[in-house]
């Protein structure tokens, strides 16, 4: 069975009024809104050097056409959603209103599901909300670095997943 196939279990499933859909290109705006709003909430120290117009562009023709996106929705809108690349998760926001209600970990679920064999995932080391919640769902601190990597030159951490192979629903 392939890993895809088991992943779609997550997928129009409601547990407690919370559905996980994949994403498209539709989702640009309320994905973009709630990007700038987690992250000005998470991060109110962090110098962006892109604006609103260029994050909806990238939203639209980089995360959406080019990374497996799941949404998380609710009767109420869109709640967050999580991007994966290869073995990159490169998006995880939840909106500021709905943390800490499980929603980050159900995106994270299915991105587990989608890559058995492991994740990893860079997360600004002022951050420390994000990284005690990575350290609680399973990532270990593999690097860090002085932020010259990173277009924000914001100091950063490495953090991976070792993964789970019977998450792919081989059995083993
Ligand atoms: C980090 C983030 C994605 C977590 O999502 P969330 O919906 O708030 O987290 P959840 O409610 O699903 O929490 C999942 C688990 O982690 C734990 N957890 C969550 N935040 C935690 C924290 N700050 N410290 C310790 N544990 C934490 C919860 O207790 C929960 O454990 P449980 O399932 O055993 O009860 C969310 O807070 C967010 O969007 N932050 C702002 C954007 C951001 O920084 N994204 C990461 C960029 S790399």
């Amino acid at each position: 069975m392939s890993v895809f196939s088991n992943a779609e279990r997550y997928l129009g499933v409601s547990v407690g009024g919370l559905s996980i859909r994949d994403g498209s290109r539709a989702d640009t705006e309320p994905l973009t809104t709630l990007y700038l709003r987690s992250r000005t909430a998470a991060m109110p120290w962090l110098v962006s050097p892109h604006d609103e117009p260029a994050t909806r562009w990238w939203m639209e023709h980089v995360v959406l056409a080019a990374q497996r996106v799941w949404v998380a929705q609710s009767s109420e809108g869109v709640l967050g959603f999580a991007a994966v690349a290869g073995h990159w998760l490169e998006q995880l926001y939840v909106d500021p209103e709905a943390q800490a209600g499980g929603v980050g970990r159900a995106l994270l679920d299915a991105a587990k599901v989608c890559s058995p064999d492991g994740l990893m995932l860079h997360v600004f080391t002022r951050n420390v909300r994000a990284r005690r919640f990575y350290q609680a769902t399973g990532f270990i601190l593999t690097d860090t670095s002085d932020g010259s990597r990173n277009e924000e030159r914001e100091p950063d951490c490495t953090y991976t997943w070792p993964g789970q192979p019977h998450l792919s629903g081989d059995g083993q």
